[in-house]
């Protein structure tokens, strides 16, 4: 997929509507500082499109990018940020639910993980929520460049042995700062939507 064209177009807060959008989209989740605005900024060649930031819980809002004219890529706020109070995680949490749940046009559920972490009760719970709405999530393993080489298949591991991906998930390792694994995920998108 070439990206011709990308613009923040819509975003949702705690008490917005969610938008009556009408081409196919694509969704990024994750904790809170996996790297999900980055991996977006990333794939549309921007360098900060969608903001980005060192402390966690930087989006706070559903953003809807629209790309090409011909979909959205859908930057979720991150779960499991400490930080906040409990009211305004839970607040975070019913808004991403209510777009997992309610969206029309939602093609792809991209599930975020670091790569050099073992997913955390939340990053199952999480997984396993979208495969029970019915999305077959791809899993992104983010942070590459922060791992040593010698220990990128033990983590690959580590992390499959406590996610337990149905058979067939696709599992791709990426960078936002290299761009390795960039390509594989544009190609994907490509194939979901064209499949749409
Ligand atoms: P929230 O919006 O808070 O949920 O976070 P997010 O998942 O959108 O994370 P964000 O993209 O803001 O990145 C968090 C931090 O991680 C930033 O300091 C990024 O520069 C850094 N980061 C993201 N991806 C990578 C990566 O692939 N490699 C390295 N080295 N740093 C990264
Ligand atoms: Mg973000």
């Amino acid at each position: 997929m070439i990206i011709k064209n990308a613009a923040l177009e819509t975003v949702c807060g705690i008490t917005s509507k969610l938008p009556d959008n009408r081409l196919p989209e694509v969704a990024f989740a994750g904790k809170s500082n996996v790297g999900k605005s980055s991996l977006i900024n990333a794939l549309l060649n921007r360098k900060a499109l969608a903001r980005t930031s060192s402390q966690p819980g930087k989006t706070q809002t559903i953003n809807f990018y629209n790309v090409n004219d011909s979909l959205y890529f859908v930057d979720l706020p991150g779960y499991g940020y400490a930080q906040v109070s409990r009211e305004i995680r839970a607040k975070w949490g019913q808004m991403i639910e209510r777009y997992l749940n309610r969206s029309t046009q939602l093609k792809r559920v991209f599930l975020l993980i670091d790569i050099r972490h073992e997913p955390s009760e939340n990053d199952c719970m999480m997984y396993n929520w979208i495969i029970s709405k019915g999305y077959e999530p791809v899993i992104i393993l983010t942070k590459l460049d922060k791992l040593k080489r010698s220990q990128v298949d033990k983590m690959v591991s580590t992390i499959k042995k406590k996610l337990q991906p149905v058979p067939g998930t696709v599992i791709i390792k990426f960078s936002a700062q290299t761009k390795q694994g960039r390509d594989e995920i544009l190609n994907l998108i490509e194939g979901t939507i064209t499949e749409s």
